[in-house]
């Protein structure tokens, strides 16, 4: 399974890619807007930082400006993936993008069959978001299942890879994994919650405590 790093903060994400955890990077505009830094700048940064896919969304919400603005992003540097929204013009510019051999992340993903849309239009990724799911009751995860129940079903033509997004818990990280989701973008706190459990702590000052004892040292 593919961790990404969610997140457009560069001085967070080179910090997390120096664990050789990180196999790529989402951003979104509202995680740009809270760099309040020039998006062009932020995204070079990040693509320098990150050798896997750096998601790039585009804001136009026609499909003709978002094709431009597609292009224009993909630009930036080799690794750049455009990232359009779920709408009927997300998808025509999905597909034209493919064409174009661009990779594509269809994002803001909330159902089963927007996600076999994407899936049909050869998105490279599709994002289905579990965090705001769960937020109004419904379960993320279980979308997930379906999804990929689905994909499964199909797996001679669809090649589209389920990125599990809106992840607010190491459990959110846990159930992808056992469900066999290719991808999951992380928020950096996420991913430091995920090393922490309370036994590891105990046992380690244990261990220490009971090396000390022996007045030995390694070196
Ligand atoms: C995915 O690519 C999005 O950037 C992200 O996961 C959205 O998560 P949020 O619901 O925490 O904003």
């Amino acid at each position: 399974m593919k961790f990404f790093i969610d997140s457009a903060n560069v001085k967070e994400i080179s910090e997390l890619v120096s664990t050789g955890l990180v196999d790529g990077v989402t951003t979104n505009p509202s995680l740009i807007a809270q760099t309040e830094r020039p998006l062009q700048a932020v995204l070079s940064e990040i693509c320098d930082l990150v050798e896997g896919p750096v998601s790039a969304e585009v804001t136009a919400t026609e499909t003709n400006d978002m094709l431009k603005e597609g292009r224009h992003l993909s630009k930036i540097a080799q690794n750049i993936v455009v990232k359009v929204p779920l709408t009927w013009d997300g998808l025509k510019a999905c597909r034209m993008l493919r064409q174009e051999k661009t990779k594509v992340n269809v994002t803001l993903c909330f159902s089963a069959v927007q996600a076999l849309l994407a899936a049909k239009v050869d998105a490279t990724y599709v994002s289905p978001f579990v965090g705001r799911l769960d937020d109004i009751g419904q379960s993320g995860m279980d979308l997930i299942r379906v999804i990929i129940e689905i994909f499964g079903q199909y797996s001679e033509s669809i090649n589209t890879q389920v990125l599990v997004a809106s992840v607010r818990s190491p459990h959110h990280v846990a159930k992808a994994a056992s469900l066999g989701a290719d991808v999951v973008t992380i928020p950096g706190k996420v991913l430091r919650q995920m090393v922490q459990h309370p036994l590891t702590d105990k046992g380690l000052d244990a261990f220490l405590r009971d090396w000390h004892k022996t007045g030995q040292s390694i070196l």
